[in-house]
């Protein structure tokens, strides 16, 4: 069961091929680039207590102020939420040439660094989900996601 997951959740890498842009469930917007430094193509391959510096670009869908960035981790098929440093959930501080508000239609580019703590090694497939939301009339709606595919060393 757990190997026919794992199969399951690697297959739109090969489909994707080298734009390695996996899209999150349910139609949500995809970004247009997703860079990892160090590391050219995916899965990427991550130790605990790395540093892991990206930068996502999208194409912003809602003219907005406020821009929330949210990081979840699946492990064997449990998702869960990853604690980011303190400031980082506030994406208009991570926002490259750019800063809030952002406009219907602006491209965009967000990046930042990310301290990765694991209890995991020995190639671990882990799967990310990245996503970057505002709210708008008290409903969250998602300006990009997408997911990326990791082996924890
Ligand atoms: C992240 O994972 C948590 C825990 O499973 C879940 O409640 C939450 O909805 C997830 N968030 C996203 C953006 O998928």
């Amino acid at each position: 069961m757990l190997s026919y997951l794992l199969a399951v959740a690697f297959i739109p890498a090969v489909v994707f091929g080298h734009h390695h842009i996996l899209p999150c469930p349910g139609g949500l917007p995809t970004p247009t680039a997703v860079r990892v430094q160090g590391c050219d193509s995916f899965p990427c391959y991550i130790n605990s207590g790395d540093l892991v510096s990206y930068e996502v670009d999208f194409v912003q869908p809602h003219t907005t102020d406020a821009l929330t960035l949210a990081l979840n981790a699946t492990v064997f098929g449990v998702e869960r939420e990853v604690t980011l440093p303190p400031g980082a959930s506030n994406a208009c501080n991570s926002l490259i040439g750019a800063s809030c508000p952002v406009s219907e239609g602006q491209s965009v580019t967000q990046g930042t660094t990310i301290p990765v703590f694991t209890e995991y090694h020995g190639g671990i497939p882990a799967q990310l989900r990245f996503q970057i939301s505002h709210t708008m009339h008290g409903h969250e709606h998602i300006c990009v996601c997408t997911l990326v595919n990791f082996i924890i060393n």
